[in-house]
């Protein structure tokens, strides 16, 4: 089974992601790090040079043409289920895992880190967790239609296996 971590920057996708792949056996694929090693620059100076609608196009692209084992934990750039077919690709392809945060906890977790998220523009503070909520309102559209949504208290890679048994995405 192929599951597909996604939800906003800073809510645990690779580091979540990476310990649910250790608990089990399966290989952990980043995407943004995929991307990063085809273009051979960091996403902020393809962003800087090309503008996001071409960043869009390649992150598409790269997800859906990557060698994806059966058994594996892919973790997706934040934007990647917003934009053209990819959810519904990554639906018909595996599962979809969403890690659902507050915008609060979502900006804590971004404070240090604005600077290496494009999309983010170096904010902070209250301006950031402003920005959060608002793109967070417009993204909930697309997340919420993972197939497994995950809230908080139930990040551990313990109750997700669980989750995912429960739910019969996991043998
Ligand atoms: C983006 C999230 C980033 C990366 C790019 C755009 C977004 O990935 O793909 O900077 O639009 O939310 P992370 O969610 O891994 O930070």
């Amino acid at each position: 089974m192929k599951i597909f971590m996604i939800g906003f920057m800073g809510c645990g996708k690779s580091t979540l992601g990476k310990k649910l792949a250790l608990k089990l056996g399966y290989p952990f694929i980043d995407i943004d790090k995929v991307i990063e090693s085809r273009i051979n620059m960091s996403i902020r100076e393809y962003f800087e040079k090309n503008g996001e609608n071409s960043f869009r196009e390649l992150e598409s692209s790269i997800l859906k043409t990557t060698q994806l084992p059966e058994n594996s934990i892919i973790a997706t750039g934040g934007g990647a289920p917003c934009f053209f077919d990819n959810l519904e690709w990554m639906n018909e392809n595996g599962t979809t895992v969403y890690l659902s945060l507050s915008p609060k906890a979502l900006a804590k977790r971004l404070e240090s880190a604005t600077d290496q998220r494009p999309v983010l523009q170096n904010l902070k503070g209250e301006k950031l967790e402003l920005f959060i909520a608002d793109k967070l309102l417009e993204r909930e559209k697309c997340y919420k239609q993972a197939e497994l949504i995950v809230k908080g208290v139930d990040q551990t890679p313990e109750r997700i296996i669980e989750l995912l048994r429960t739910e019969d995405h996991l043998k």
